[in-house]
C-alpha cells in the first residue's frame, strides 16, 4: 500500500481519495488528510476512516506521495510551510489549476520531483479526464506513481506542460459547457411540453450514449453527425438552426476565452 498525503481535503481530494480507497492503491491507515478547516476533516475522517494531520507538515512527513489539493491562490503559502519536511523521495504532486511545475520547484528544495495534473469534474463519479505533465526531477518511478493515481480516477493523457492551459480550456473546463448545453435541451423540451424529470433523462442518456458512440466507434464525430442527420429531415433542420446562431463560434470563442483566463491565474 502506498502512504499519500492530501494538503487540502476539499472536492478534489475526497474524489482522488475514494477512487484510490476504491481500487486498493493505498488504505485508509496509509492516507492522511490536513485541511484549515476542521469540521471538513473531521467530516472526511469520519466518511472515510482515514487519519486527520494537525498541521500539512504533518500530513506531508511520512508520505510517499504528497498531493496538493489547494486553491491555486493558497499554493505558494502551503508550499512555503511544507518545504522543510519535504525529500527528493517523495513525489509532489498537484492539481491546482494555472500552477506550472517550475513555479512549485521554485519553492521547493532542489531534486523533488514535481508533477502537474488537470483532472476535471467527473473524478467525482471515478470518469475523469486527467492531463499530466512533468517538473524537472520527476523520473520514471515518479511518473508511473502519478500514472497508477490519476489512471484509477479514469483517462490519463500525458502533455507537454507549454499546452497545459490549452488542454485546461477543453477537459478542465469542459463539463461545464455539456452541462449548459444539457441544461439548455432541457429548457427546450421543457418548451415543447415534455415533463422536467422526464427530458432531463433523455438529456442524460443522450449525452452519455453519444458519448460511448465516440469512444467505441472511434469515429470522428462529423461521420457520427452524418448517420443521424437523413436528407430533408429533421436533424438537419436543427442543424441548420444551431449554424444560423452561430454554435461553433460560440464554442471557438469559450475555449479561446478560458485559455486567456488561465494564462492570468
Ligand atoms: N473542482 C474541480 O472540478 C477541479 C478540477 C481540476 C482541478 N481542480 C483543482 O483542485 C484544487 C482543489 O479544488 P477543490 O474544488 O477541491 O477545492 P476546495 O473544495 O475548495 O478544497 C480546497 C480545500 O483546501 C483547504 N485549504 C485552504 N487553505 C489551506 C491550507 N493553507 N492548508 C490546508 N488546506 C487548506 C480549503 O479550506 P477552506 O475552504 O476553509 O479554504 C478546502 O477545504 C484547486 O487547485 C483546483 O484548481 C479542481
Amino acid at each position: 500500500m502506498s502512504k499519500i498525503a492530501f494538503i487540502g481535503a476539499g472536492k478534489m481530494a475526497e474524489a482522488i481519495l475514494k477512487e484510490l480507497l476504491r481500487a486498493g492503491w493505498t488504505d485508509k491507515e496509509d492516507a492522511v488528510l490536513s485541511d484549515i478547516d476542521h469540521a471538513r476533516l473531521e467530516q472526511m475522517q469520519a466518511d472515510y476512516g482515514v487519519k486527520a494531520a494537525v498541521s500539512n507538515s504533518e500530513a506531508a512527513q511520512d508520505a510517499e506521495i504528497v498531493l496538493l489539493a489547494v486553491k491555486p491562490q493558497k499554493l505558494a503559502e502551503v508550499m512555503t510551510g511544507l518545504k522543510d519536511v519535504l525529500h527528493k523521495e517523495q513525489t509532489v504532486i498537484s492539481i491546482a489549476m494555472g500552477k506550472s511545475t517550475e513555479f512549485i520547484e521554485a519553492l521547493l528544495p532542489d531534486g523533488i520531483p514535481v508533477v502537474r495534473v488537470m483532472p476535471n469534474n467527473p473524478a467525482m463519479v471515478g470518469a475523469a479526464v486527467s492531463v499530466l505533465s512533468y517538473g524537472r526531477h520527476a523520473g520514471e518511478e515518479a511518473r508511473a506513481r502519478a500514472r497508477e493515481i490519476f489512471s484509477s480516477l479514469g483517462d490519463v493523457y500525458e502533455l507537454d506542460e507549454k499546452l497545459q492551459d490549452e488542454a485546461m480550456a477543453i477537459s478542465g473546463c469542459g463539463p461545464a459547457y455539456f452541462y449548459v448545453l444539457a441544461e439548455a435541451l432541457c429548457d427546450a423540451g421543457v418548451r415543447l411540453g415534455l415533463d422536467r424529470d422526464l427530458v432531463l433523462k433523455l438529456v442524460t442518456g443522450t449525452m452519455i450514449g453519444s458519448g460511448m458512440m465516440l469512444r467505441e466507434t472511434g469515429k470522428h464525430p462529423a461521420q457520427l453527425k452524418d448517420m443521424v442527420t437523413s436528407p430533408g429531415g429533421s436533424t438537419i433542420a436543427a442543424l441548420e438552426a444551431l449554424e444560423e446562431a452561430g454554435i461553433r463560434n460560440a464554442f471557438y470563442k469559450a475555449v479561446t476565452a478560458a485559455w486567456g483566463r488561465a494564462k492570468e491565474v
